[in-house]
């Protein structure tokens, strides 16, 4: 399959929201070549673009006006290995979970605790998935992209891309500047675990090391029991970041409720479960419209019944605003508003 161009394309299989929501127009590309004479010709129309993968972290809040370009670069090539470490480089429209589940069969350790993330490669580089105490930034090595005003291919270094929580230089400073088209991951051949969450004990308890495909198992059944499955119920995942707070703040919380769950970030800094301040303020398994918040996991809005767009934005500012009201902290969208 070559670019291949829509027009009126109904986005409903692209966000794992499942709303009705149309592109006016859709291309694929699964060539860099491609992707290069894509931009030439949009260039100077005046067109709005939008780089996505896999829908699983957008909110399209009505029809998009503009052009979405959708990479289809699916390769996965180890550049090299050695009996430490293995650099494999990985197309942007792979499946994330797919490269996870080659990961794990080979028992290269590195990315088996974000299994069954949804999404692929190139937005797992911008968007800095984690989940269960990893970060991707952890095995990122470089980032190539195609920078949209010229054309010209770069490559950043994982320093220069200022990863932080979920977040990179790709959603903020060069946002909309570059598209990622590849990313060159670094593996660990020996085991590099990381177990301290709670769910994932039952492993570290263990005598042996586990293989990178049993943690792999692992999470994908804790989280099978807590996030619904997009093609069951939409949503895209957390909705909320967890909010950092002022260790006197939450010192304010620990007083006046038992048992505050929290991380501790710096001597400074104590991340709160965004979860836990939505489910306080009487949230979880309510309904608004079309939209709800999912009764085993608050941090997570569901369409529950052909939500519209604005069904679920204005769940998310109630939701925003109770929190507010009741513990004077402000919880920001993890998703994005598209
Ligand atoms: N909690 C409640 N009530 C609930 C569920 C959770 O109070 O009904 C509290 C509990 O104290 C629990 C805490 O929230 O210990 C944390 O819950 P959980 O372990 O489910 O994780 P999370 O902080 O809510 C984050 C990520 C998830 C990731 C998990 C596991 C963010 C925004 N979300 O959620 O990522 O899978 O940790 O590592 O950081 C995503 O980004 O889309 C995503 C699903």
């Amino acid at each position: 399959m070559a670019k291949t161009v829509k027009y009126q394309y109904p986005l409903r299989s692209h966000n794992t929201f499942g709303l009705d929501v149309k592109a006016e127009q859709f291309i694929t590309y699964d060539t860099v070549e491609e992707l290069v004479s894509i931009l030439a010709e949009l260039r100077g129309s005046g067109k709005r673009m939008l780089q996505m993968g896999g829908g699983s972290n957008l909110l399209f809040t009505k029809d998009f006006s503009g052009v979405i370009l959708h990479s289809q670069i699916k390769f996965l090539e180890y550049v090299s290995q050695d009996s430490q470490e293995i650099l494999v480089r990985v197309g942007s429209g792979v499946v994330w979970d797919d490269f996870c589940a080659e990961m794990a069969q080979k028992n290269y350790y590195g990315c088996e605790n974000l299994s069954y993330i949804p999404g692929e490669v190139g937005a797992s580089a911008v968007q800095n998935i984690g989940a269960y105490g990893v970060e991707v930034e952890s095995i990122i090595r470089e980032v190539e992209t195609i920078e949209v005003a010229t054309g010209k291919p770069s490559v950043f270094q994982a320093a220069e891309c200022e990863y932080g929580y979920r977040d990179s230089i790709f959603k903020h400073r060069l946002q909309g500047q570059y598209i990622v088209t590849a990313v060159v991951f670094c593996l660990s051949a020996t085991p590099q675990v990381h177990l301290n969450y709670g769910q994932l004990q039952e492993l570290r308890e263990r005598e042996e090391v586990p293989t990178a495909q049993e943690i792999r198992e692992a999470v994908i059944a804790i989280r099978k029991m807590k996030l619904p499955e997009p093609a069951e119920l939409g949503s895209a995942g957390s909705f909320f970041k967890n909010p950092v707070v002022p260790v006197e703040k939450y010192q304010e919380l620990a007083a006046a409720y038992q048992e505050v769950p929290h991380y501790v970030v710096s001597p400074e800094q104590i991340k709160i479960p965004a979860a836990w301040l939505i489910e306080q303020c009487g949230w979880k398994g309510k309904s608004h419209g079309g939209a709800a918040v999912y009764e085993k996991q608050p941090l997570i809005i569901v369409n529950q019944h052909q939500a519209t767009p604005q069904d679920i934005m204005e769940l998310a500012s109630l939701i925003q605003q109770s929190v507010q009201k009741k513990f004077q902290i402000a919880i920001q969208p993890e998703v994005n508003y598209i």
